[in-house]
């Protein structure tokens, strides 16, 4: 096994110019194959409350819920990084009630929380979690959780005001201790403007080409959610049809009696079944 991904590979990547791969999971046999593609970092997202539980947003989703995902990844995780997103409002209310929420991630096993936006109150977050010894990944641009507040998918930072604000947002969350920045639907030369003036790596999701890294939901690039498809999104498989043809031909299996067979069965010795025959009569 290749060493585990860690804060300092991260770095170190983008001083040498190496592209950073991250990708979502959310149970631990995903986690173990996307852990054993070579992926750097895999993301336990609140995006789980859409394409796995079925919620209407990712705002849905809470710590109790989350924790258990959590688990899952880490247990099939050995090398990849494990980042896990804090849910809406777990890190919102209170500095104290926020530190202990994120550390309870970290008890699990993670290496990293990812919390979302860049207010005073984030900044200063970051500052504590990063003191206390809990590495954070900032979340920028379209920042699903305040989806109410953009008025839906939205993209961000598409003038050059909003641009350079974007860059003075990451920069605080730099000077506060952020290690990476996710930068979410934001236009490609936004990303490559914020990903030149900053220290740290960014990963985009839908921000192009220039950023330091990439991101994607799991789901997305399987073909397995098939409720929507982001633009910025590549599917390399459609394990919605593999799913369903399986499910399907299972199902004629057991109608017309072809499944179980011979070899998918278990036996009595013939000497059992003698005594079973005798003691029906
Ligand atoms: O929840 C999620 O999946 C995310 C994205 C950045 C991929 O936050």
């Amino acid at each position: 096994m290749d060493k585990k991904v860690t804060t300092r590979t991260i770095k170190k990547m983008k001083e040498s110019g190496e592209k950073i791969s991250m990708l979502t999971a959310y149970d631990c046999s995903t986690a173990k194959y996307v852990d054993e593609s070579g992926v750097d970092m895999i993301l336990v997202g609140d995006s789980v409350a859409m394409v796995v539980l079925g919620y209407e947003n990712t705002n849905a989703i809470g710590m109790e819920e989350m924790k258990i995902f959590a688990k899952a990844v880490v247990k099939g995780a050995k090398r990849s990084m494990v980042v896990v997103d804090m849910p809406f409002m777990s890190y919102h209310t209170d500095l104290a009630t926020a530190i202990k929420n994120c550390g309870e991630m970290i008890r699990l096993g993670a290496s990293a929380v990812k919390i979302e936006g860049c207010s005073d109150y984030i900044v200063e977050l970051v500052k504590r979690l990063t003191e206390s010894g809990i590495p954070v990944v900032a979340h920028l641009g379209f920042t699903p959780q305040s989806q109410n507040l953009f008025g839906g998918f939205v993209v961000q930072s598409k003038t050059i005001k909003a641009t350079r604000k974007l860059l003075e947002d990451s920069k605080r969350l730099q000077d506060a201790g952020a290690f990476c920045v996710v930068l979410e639907m934001v236009p490609e030369e936004s990303a490559k403007y914020v990903t030149e003036g900053l220290t740290i790596p960014t990963i985009g999701i839908g921000a192009g080409r220039y950023t330091d890294g990439q991101v994607l939901v799991c789901d997305d690039i399987f073909g397995k959610f098939s409720d929507f498809k982001p633009k910025f999104a590549r599917r390399y498989a459609n394990m919605q049809s593999i799913i369903t043809d399986c499910a399907s031909k299972y199902n004629q299996d057991v109608k017309n009696c072809t499944f179980p067979n011979e070899d998918e069965v278990f036996h009595l010795s013939e000497n059992e079944v003698e005594q079973l025959k005798g003691a029906l009569v």
